[in-house]
């Protein structure tokens, strides 16, 4: 339904030119961790290329949810000088393996076993549409979840909600005894996952898939999405004009501080909270988003490897194999607070909700419930998921939008991308 498109170029301002310094036999990797728990299973990566030859520089990209760095991916290719590793996601795969830049992995996938190893979904994601790899899995993220403050819940006499209701009225308790409901980060994803969040737990599966997986205008367009948009309001009527100019790392301080009762959003939360010592599920626990237990929404951090001539390739393969090992797989996932995309790691020193997302992303994908994050770069190609993105921030900030207004402006992008 879709063509692979590439971001246009925006600025590049928000490179961190801390970490490279051009030199002969280096090699790059550009990522966006720059949060502590993301440093954390970050420096598992460095660690065990610590002597590998070339020597890896970190490039480090400010901006939570990747928009930023995937602007100066474009910046660095444009430029000729791209990294030899790129962290990506979904249907950025697609975008880079289009224009003919990336490696091919299947001979490291065939030596390395990928086809047993890995989850079918994580095949699928870093495979090309003639079913060649071109890119490595690193983690499997579930975003709907929400990060509960145990001490502050029970101390406001809160029961876990079970559906949207229940969250808009446990939130409404928070607010009247003076508590941040939901701590938020400003960025656009950041409201934008809320958002596809309300619409799985109003509306189940199939209406998710029509209007955030396929842009189906009479999807967009139709009562559901109109209720969906109320409750969107509703929420940003709680917290909208109060969100402090913050990353959602912060936002996560605020929780874990017990400033906040509520966070809702992907288990890299967790790996900021195991980065602070919070104890998991004591303080901080994990409850599925109130209406979508059943379901897992799925996001997955993968790295890109350009065609790089300055680097022999043997040394290129060993990293890539490095990378793809057992050992640094499950130690950046224990850090990384996500599931790893191997089957054959076992689980048993991660954390509870760990542990609960694996068997929730096990029993949703036998049951068709294991769906792409809209938000997250899985569903839609870069330039709709990020129009659709600011499309639905603005509406959030702004209550002089209405629900038509924003619904034709939705419909206009799917129109551009069918
Ligand atoms: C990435 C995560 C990262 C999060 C916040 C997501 O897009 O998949 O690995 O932790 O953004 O930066």
């Amino acid at each position: 339904m879709f063509k692979s498109k590439l971001i246009a170029l925006a600025a590049i301002s928000f490179l961190i030119p801390f970490s490279s310094v051009a030199k002969a036999q280096s090699a790059e990797l550009l990522h966006w961790w720059t949060a502590p728990g993301e440093q954390g299973a970050l420096h598992v990566i460095s660690q065990a290329l610590a002597s590998s030859n070339p020597t890896i520089d970190l490039i480090s990209v400010s901006g939570g949810g990747g928009d930023n760095a995937m602007t100066v991916l474009q910046a660095k290719a444009l430029a000729g000088t791209m990294p030899f590793i790129a962290q990506i996601e979904g249907a950025h795969i697609d975008a880079w393996d289009a224009i003919g830049l990336i490696q091919n992995l299947d001979t490291i996938a065939k030596r390395e076993n990928w086809d047993q190893s890995l989850y079918p979904l994580a095949k699928q994601i870093n495979q090309n549409d003639q079913g060649e790899y071109v890119a490595l899995p690193l983690t499997l993220h579930r975003m709907n979840w929400l990060w509960v403050n145990e001490p502050l819940r029970k101390q406001l006499n809160i029961a876990p909600p079970k559906n949207w209701p229940e969250l808009l009225a446990a939130m409404q308790t928070a607010k009247s005894a003076g508590i941040t409901p939901l701590s938020l980060g400003s960025d656009e994803w950041q409201v934008a996952l809320l958002f596809e969040n309300l619409t799985l737990s109003l509306h189940g599966k199939d209406f998710y898939q029509q209007a955030l997986v396929q842009l189906d205008p009479t999807a967009l367009n139709s009562d559901k999405m109109r209720q969906t948009l109320h409750a969107f309001r509703q929420l940003s009527q709680l917290v909208g004009r109060h969100i402090p100019h913050q990353p959602w790392n912060e936002a996560t301080s605020q929780l874990a501080k017990g400033e906040a009762l509520f966070q809702i959003g992907g288990d890299w939360i967790l790996g900021e909270l195991l980065a602070a010592d919070v104890a998991i599920p004591d303080t901080i626990n994990c409850y599925a988003m109130p209406g979508t237990e059943q379901h897992f929404v799925y996001n997955m951090d993968s790295f890109i490897f350009f065609k790089i001539n300055t680097i022999d390739k043997k040394s290129q393969a060993q990293i890539i194999e490095q990378l793809s090992s057992r050992t640094l797989q499950k130690q950046f996932n224990l850090k990384k607070g996500a599931i790893p995309v191997r089957q054959d790691i076992d689980l048993s020193d991660f954390t509870s909700c760990q542990k609960r997302a694996a068997a929730a992303f096990t029993k949703a994908s036998e049951s068709g419930l294991a769906i792409p994050s809209m938000t997250d770069s899985m569903a839609l190609p870069p330039v709709a998921q990020r129009a659709m993105t600011n499309e639905l921030f603005r509406f959030f900030m702004q209550s002089n939008i209405s629900e038509q207004v924003l619904i034709e402006r939705l419909i206009s992008i799917a129109q551009a991308e069918i």
